[in-house]
């Protein structure tokens, strides 16, 4: 009996199991009620008396720890096999889906606010459906200025008097129409224009107005402001220029280039050999403006700008194609940072 205890415990030591096929062979051979250990049990009858409380304890060992190894495979084989079922583990980590990221117009856009916030500009928002005068009359615009041409403006149900505004210098208006000067805010928002939709152009795109409404504002101010600004958003080596230009509502006005920030001015095919990148608009508000606006000229003076938020990211980021901001595809804005969380 007890040479046959030891052969089992051998056999249950070499056993090798590796498919399910394989645990019921195991099962029939030492654990069935025809197997090894139960014919063990049938045999304990012959077992001398005196040796009998000694096996019959071996035996049960046997029985136990052949038990035991049978568990141990049968769970090994289970959670080797995908298909069976599977034991969930609660306690383990969510497996995190992406959870999107800010756009880059948001994110240019939140960039070009913390600048100015930095240096005490609050935010000011305006209508996106306005009417001529704080479009267009209040800013100096004469009725047979080009700006106002059907092209450029959409108009709403044959009211010429409503219009989808063309600029957020609008914001401007309402600003000072309900301010006392000291004023100093941004307007980002979006702006609308009847052009075609091309690489450089849409009809829908993001401008940040800026105002500055003070006594003895100069345009000294105007200059070190946007100096800071671009310094901040394109880098400390950058370096600005002033181009006279015009607008109705600023006298003088001028358009700012930034020096590339791709060839550090030395000339590339994204300033196309100028070493320049024009970004705004600026100049003094004009006297009359601000009189439109009931605020003595007499007394404040202020400058203006305005950017376009597609421009500064298509220079930020270096991106050829202005409709890519439109398109929403998961490809191009899968490359800029900002996640949500
Ligand atoms: N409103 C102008 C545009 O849409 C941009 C602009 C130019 C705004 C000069 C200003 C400014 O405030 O002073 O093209």
């Amino acid at each position: 009996m007890k040479n046959k205890i030891e052969e089992i415990k051998q056999q249950l030591a070499d056993i090798k199991v590796e498919s399910k096929e394989q645990l019921e062979d195991f099962r029939l051979k030492f654990l069935s009620k025809n197997g090894s250990i139960q014919s063990l049990f049938a045999d304990f009858k012959n077992v001398p008396k005196e040796e009998k409380p000694k096996m019959g304890q071996l035996m049960n060992i046997l029985k136990k720890d052949a038990q035991a190894i049978f568990d141990q495979l049968k769970s090994e084989i289970k959670s080797d096999n995908s298909t069976e079922e599977k034991k969930i583990d609660l306690t383990m980590p969510v497996n995190f889906e992406k959870p999107g990221a800010r756009h880059p117009i948001s994110l240019v856009r939140k960039e070009i606010i913390d600048i100015f916030a930095r240096i005490g500009f609050t935010i000011s928002e305006g209508p996106e459906v306005e009417d001529d005068f704080h479009v267009f009359s209040a800013l100096n615009f004469p009725p047979e200025h080009p700006a106002r041409d059907m092209q450029d403006t959409f108009f709403i149900e044959k009211d010429p008097d409503v219009v989808l505004r063309t600029h957020t210098s609008s914001v401007q208006v309402r600003v000072m129409e309900n301010t006392t000067p000291p004023i100093r805010t941004i307007s980002p928002g979006r702006v609308f224009r009847n052009e075609a939709i091309s690489a450089r152009a849409h009809c829908i795109f993001h401008q940040v107005e800026g105002l500055y409404v003070d006594k003895n504002v100069s345009f000294a101010d105007l200059k070190q402001t946007l100096m800071y600004f671009a310094k901040e958003m394109f880098g400390e080596e950058t370096k600005i220029r002033l181009r006279p230009s015009y607008f109705p509502f600023t006298e003088p006005s001028a358009e700012m280039d930034v020096s590339c920030n791709i060839c550090g001015g030395k000339g590339c095919n994204v300033c196309k050999y100028t070493g320049w990148l024009e970004i705004l608009g600026c100049g003094m508000v004009d006297p009359n403006v601000l009189n439109q606006c009931g605020i003595d000229s007499e007394e404040y003076t202020g400058f203006a700008f305005g950017m376009g938020v597609e421009r500064i990211a298509m220079l930020k980021y270096q991106v050829k194609d202005l409709r890519l901001f439109f398109e929403n595809d998961l490809r191009f804005l899968d490359q800029f940072q900002g996640a949500i969380w």
